[in-house]
Order: C-alpha cells, then structure tokens, then sequence
C-alpha cells in the first residue's frame, strides 16, 4: 500500500492533532495501546468499535523489529478497513533518535514519539527541534518526554524526585524551544508490571501544575497499566510467578485525565491479559495444540479489558459525527 492511499484512507487521520486537541479540550484521553501482532491489534481495534472511540496503535522499536514495520502496519490497515469509522492515529513509541522518527514517517506513521529524556536538557531540546521540522513538514505531529520515568517511593529524597519528575519551569522553556504537540511528563510511573512497593504513588498534582503553566498543551502519561490482580492472580494461579506485580490505580488516572492528560499509553496489561488466559488454556486443556484455540480467548480477554479502559479514560462515544 502507498503512502498515496495511506493520506486518503480516512481512518488512519489526517489531522492527528485534533484528536488530541479533542481528547483535551473533551477532558477525556485517548487510549494509546500498544500493538506487537494480528490478535491484539483486533482485540483493541474491535473494543474501539463497540465503544465508538478514536484510539492511538503505537509501535515500539521492539514492536517494529519484532513483527516487521510494514507487516504492522498493513495488519492495521487491513483491521483498519473493517472498523472504518474509527479515528486511528499510528504512532511511533520511544522513538530513540532522529532515524527511528524518519522511518516510521515514510512507513506511514503519523504520529512519532522522540524520547531523548536521557540526555541534557539542551540536547533534548536539539534533537527534538529536529524530529518537530522533519515531522511537522510531512504532517506528522510529534511527541517529546521530559523528565525520567520512574516509581516514587516513599524512601526516595525530595531533592531526589524533584530532579526527576518534570519540572514545570523547564517544561515551559522545552515546548517553547522545540514546537512539540504534547509532552510525556514523568510524574512518578514506570513501565512494566512492578511500578511501586506498597508506598508508591502518583504525583497528580504535579500534572495540575503542568497543565496550568502549558494551557492547551495535550499531556501524555506513559506507564498507566494498572496491572489488574484479577489477571495477576490468573498468570499465578495457571503456574505463573507474578507476585508483587502492581500498576497504577484506574482512580488515579481518571483524576489525571480530569487534570490534562490526554493520551493514556497501556502495554502491560494487554501482556498480562493475554499471558493469563493463554496459561489457564493450557493448564485446563494440556491436550491443545491449536493456536486459534489459545490466541482466540485471548484476544476476547484483551477486547473486553481494553472496553474497561476506555470507561476510565472517558474516550467512549467520542468518535466525532
Ligand atoms: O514503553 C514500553 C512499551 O511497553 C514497549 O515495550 O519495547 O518491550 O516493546 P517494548
Ligand atoms: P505500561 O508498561 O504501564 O503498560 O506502559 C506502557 C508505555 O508507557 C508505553 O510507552
Ligand atoms: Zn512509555
């Protein structure tokens, strides 16, 4: 498929930015999942459908070199075509640099994340500067993180996570200085399945804050898997070893998208849904060797639990008539 057909099929956008700004100004967010095969891709596309809601598909790094680029993308096409009233943004996930943002453009991405949180404050802003001027002259809109993502806990000092978490002063000066279209803001989550101890909590007041000193600034909270128990309880139960696994409250992020946030990015716990229910096939079924049989459920499971999150997110009935 040529990137011709891409601009005029119209559910991957063409104006990414007004969902965001939709999502912003509706007070709601979108869902950002992220997708890595066929089944998940369905799973979410089909939750979308039967909730009426836009929805971002992102691709790692990982994602692309894992399945191909252009066989994900053509798989969301493909799903794409049979779900043609909802809104979809194609998105690059922690983009590493310059060359990552470039390739997902010309596969037909338009939406990139460039994740240079590692580096100085300067350096992030150049090579964010440079991904907005490439991006912005293909119509793509951008993504840029400030801060460092990571658990708070209690033990950790203030001048500790202040050095952390984004700090709005700077993140004024960042989105001057670079032209981007939203921020990911470190306020205190982390990726994966162990987000905090017991005493680990989200910095929701910090988001206010950001939000006031950046008005009409969409935000984006990466790390926003709850990690359900139900389903670590499942992974557990089936001869799995989660314990301790533990994500972000979904009290907690509605209140964050009451206060800015408006694109939510889940990952773990399309993992976790799908591992839990691919080990309670197994373990009830020894016999089964069917692929369709274990990946099916799994995908039923991802579709319901992605309807969920779209409950919490407010994103539901918000595809534009
Ligand atoms: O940002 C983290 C996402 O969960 C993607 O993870 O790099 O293992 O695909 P991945
Ligand atoms: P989780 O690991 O909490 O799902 O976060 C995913 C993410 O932030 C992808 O960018
Ligand atoms: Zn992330």
């Amino acid at each position: 498929m040529s990137r011709f057909f891409h601009l005029f099929f119209m559910p991957i956008v063409k104006n990414p930015k007004d969902l965001l700004m939709d999502a912003y100004n509706g007070g709601y967010a979108l869902g950002a999942f992220n997708v890595n095969n066929m089944e998940i891709t369905q799973a979410i596309m089909m939750a979308h459908s039967a909730q009426k809601a836009p929805v971002v598909l992102q691709l790692s790094s990982g994602a692309r070199k894992y399945a191909n680029t252009k066989m994900l993308v053509d798989i969301i096409h493909s799903i794409a075509e049979q779900y043609p009233e909802v809104p979809i943004i194609i998105h690059q996930d922690h983009g590493a640099d310059f060359e990552t943002c470039k390739s997902a453009i010309e596969a037909g991405f338009n939406s990139v994340m460039i994740d240079a949180s590692h580096e100085s404050f300067a350096e992030n802003v150049r090579i964010t500067k440079e991904v907005v001027t490439y991006a912005h002259a293909h119509g793509v809109i951008v993504e840029a993180e400030l801060g460092k993502l990571g658990g708070i806990e209690e033990h950790v000092s203030v001048s500790e996570k202040e050095a952390r978490l984004t700090d709005p002063d700077e993140a004024i000066q960042f989105v001057q200085q670079t032209g981007c279209d939203t921020l990911a803001c470190a306020i205190g989550t982390s990726h994966g399945a162990y987000k905090f101890s017991s005493d680990g909590k989200v910095d929701v007041a910090r988001v206010i804050k950001l939000t006031e000193v950046l008005p009409g600034l969409p935000l984006v909270m990466h790390g926003s898997s709850s990690v359900p128990q139900e389903y670590v309880t499942m992974c557990n139960q089936y001869g799995g070893d989660l314990k301790g696994a533990r994500g972000v409250e979904e009290s907690t992020i509605s209140e964050a998208v009451k206060y800015g946030i408006s694109k939510v990015n889940i990952d773990t716990d399309l993992r976790i849904v799908m591992t839990a229910i691919i080990r309670k096939v197994f373990f009830e079924n020894p016999k089964e060797f069917d692929p369709r049989k274990y990946l099916g459920p799994a995908r039923d499971e991802i579709q319901k639990m992605v309807e969920h999150k779209i409950t919490v997110l407010g994103s539901a009935g918000k595809i534009r008539k």
